[in-house]
């Protein structure tokens, strides 16, 4: 039985008053990759960003139900949201680094929790940026500007930026579909490497990404969760003809 770090229950969310999530209930195992997966519109970034509550920043949003991180109410009154948003780290499907030296993006998020000291602040670059798997490529330039960077490089040291806060949940809205098909490759199979110590949640339109680096698929369909299941399951053998249609192309 694996450990569930989230849980979400009855996750009902209105843009005033379009229901865009309509009571979706979907946990997350540890260490595991769980897809979200459907038809552009379906709720898939809304739910994600419920997850943590970037949603707050969107003052037509109202969320109601129960989402748990290791039992603890994410929306209590008490939470602090910027520690929620360290735990719960997140990748945006552009890659968005500051305008600042690769050094300084990677150790941004802990400048900001007050860390000074230069060989711990070093230290942090050269983890994250491995684990990003992009050390190589990088490391006789950290004070260039990330900026001077390819696309899939930016989005490595975006990942970077976020392992550096070591959080124990990635979200990741389409990682990798503005970048070209050897840098997804490559940031597929990071992610591989990075479930051992991270849970992640993957939003994707791509199949095959989901098919081949997700532990588990969830699909969503006008703000329902329809199914979730082991990709496998998913891929070969779903309940809801829904899902069905979906994964072999016949709509979405
Ligand atoms: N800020 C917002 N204000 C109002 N409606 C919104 C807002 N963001 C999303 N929506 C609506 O909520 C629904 C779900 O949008 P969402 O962005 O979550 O879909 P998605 O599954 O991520 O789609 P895509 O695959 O295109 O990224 C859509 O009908 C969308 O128009
Ligand atoms: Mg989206």
């Amino acid at each position: 039985m694996k450990n569930k770090v989230i849980t979400s229950k009855d996750v009902h969310l209105f843009y005033d008053k379009f229901e865009a999530l309509k009571g979706i209930d979907l946990d997350f195992n540890e260490h595991e990759i769980t897809a979200l997966i459907g038809p552009s519109g379906c709720g898939k970034s809304t739910y994600l960003r419920t997850l943590n509550r970037m949603n707050d920043l969107i003052p037509t949003a109202h969320v109601s139900g129960d989402i748990r991180l290791r039992g603890q109410d994410i929306y209590a009154a008490d939470q602090d949201v910027v520690q929620l948003r360290k735990a719960v780290g997140m990748v945006f499907q552009q890659p968005n680094p500051f305008p600042f030296s690769i050094y300084d993006n990677v150790v941004y998020g802990l400048r900001l929790a007050g860390v000074k000291d230069r060989a711990t602040l070093d230290e942090a670059v050269e983890t994250s940026l491995k684990a990003a798997a992009i050390w190589d490529e990088v490391k006789d330039k950290l004070h260039d500007s990330a900026l001077s960077l390819s696309g899939g490089q930016q989005q490595r040291v975006c990942i970077a930026r976020v392992l550096a806060v070591r959080p124990d949940v990635i979200l990741m809205d389409e990682p990798t579909s503005a970048l070209d098909p050897i840098s997804s490759t490559q940031i597929e199979n990071m992610l591989l490497e990075l479930r051992d110590q991270y849970t992640i949640i993957l939003v994707t339109h791509n199949m095959h990404q989901a098919s081949r680096i997700s532990d588990r698929t969830a699909f969503f369909l006008q703000g329902e969760l329809i199914e979730v299941d082991e990709t496998k399951k998913i891929f070969l053998t779903p309940t809801q003809k829904e899902t069905e249609d979906y994964i072999t192309g016949r709509f979405g």
